[in-house]
């Protein structure tokens, strides 16, 4: 049989919970080998559709096909060949590195002779080598969403779901985390992630965001980041960034203000005349000292805001 070209197709995907909507008929296509951005704020389907798409919680109505097989009808059959790194639970903090392991090759069935080839493995992506009688509580949440990697990785799956794999996680870890992730998609396996953090979304070939339910954009990185050509950004280096939100939020020519890292980021319509030394001059009226502006391509964060904005 010839190998599906989507690793996920997902049609008209619905789910309920009494007369709440949580996913309310998503489309998603993601191909093999690709590591798929699902980005979205906090209650808005993420985690539900991963449990639809793992196996573990049934639509009302739609589609999901996971490696060419139906997940609604066959999850069986599916979830041997998936991992899956959940948000909430991936260890058991009370078990040692080497026992998280033997329990999760268990769960996945690993015939027992290709056990410790696997077990050695992960332990060496992780860098926990030396570490396997650590109870898990004792190791640094970098180190733990590492071994988590691991376990949901043990029987070697061909697609990955990673529910906020690096929430909590400080900026170096997240980097080394990211590399195995790269390292996983360069062997053919395809993530699915969600995440918070923006420069993560910049790193995966296709992105979706989704919002109350529904998916409201789509694309690569750079197709995203280019598609608000009606809008500019401006960034604004000040002093104190929150008295100058304050200061410019809801002005003329506005359309949207607000704070991006250190800076101050400030959106207007296109076709306004609002220039950056226009937005200098205001600052500096209001008594802010050499704030500098200039105009920058939008960044995924910047999109993301917009997107939000618009459909509140
Ligand atoms: N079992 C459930 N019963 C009732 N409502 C639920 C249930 N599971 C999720 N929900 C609701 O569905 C919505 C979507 O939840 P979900 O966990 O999918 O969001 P999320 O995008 O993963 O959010 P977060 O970023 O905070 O993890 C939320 O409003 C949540 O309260
Ligand atoms: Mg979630």
């Amino acid at each position: 049989m010839a190998e599906p070209e989507f690793a996920i197709k997902v049609t008209g995907l619905t789910k309920t919970f009494g007369d709440f909507t949580a996913v309310d008929g998503i489309d998603i296509a993601v191909p093999r080998g690709q590591i798929f951005g699902f980005l979205g704020p906090n209650g808005s389907g993420k985690t539900t559709t991963i449990r639809m798409l793992t196996g573990t919680l049934r639509p009302q109505g739609g589609q999901a096909e996971v490696l060419g097989t139906d997940v609604v009808h066959h999850a069986d059959q599916v979830q041997q060949r998936i991992g899956y790194m959940s948000q909430k639970f991936a260890l058991f903090e009370d078990m040692t590195v080497d026992e998280n392991l033997r329990f999760y090759a268990g769960i996945y069935q690993v015939p027992a002779e290709e056990f410790a080839q696997r077990r050695e493995y992960v332990l060496r992506m992780a860098d926990l080598v030396g570490r396997e009688d650590e109870l898990t509580r004792n190791l640094s949440v970098g180190w733990r969403q590492r071994l988590a990697l691991g376990a949901a990785t043990i029987h070697e799956p061909e697609l990955l779901f990673l529910d906020e794999p690096t929430s909590g996680v400080d900026p170096v870890a997240r980097r080394q985390f990211w590399d195995l992730l790269y390292e996983l998609a360069g062997r053919g396996v395809t993530l699915f992630v969600t995440t918070h953090y923006m420069d993560e979304a910049a790193h995966c070939n296709q992105l979706a965001f989704i919002y109350r339910g529904r998916i409201i954009a789509e694309g690569s990185p750079s197709q995203l980041r280019h598609s608000q050509l009606d809008q500019r950004i401006f960034d604004i280096a000040v002093t104190d960034a929150d008295a100058a939100l304050d200061q410019l939020s809801g002005t003329s020519g506005i359309d949207d203000a607000y704070l991006s890292g250190a800076s101050l980021h400030v959106v207007t319509p296109r076709e306004e005349s609002l220039t950056a030394d226009d937005l200098r001059r205001r600052l500096i009226a209001a008594g802010f000292a050499a704030p500098t502006v200039r105009e920058v391509d939008p960044t995924i964060e910047d999109v993301f805001v917009n997107l939000v904005t618009r459909h509140r």
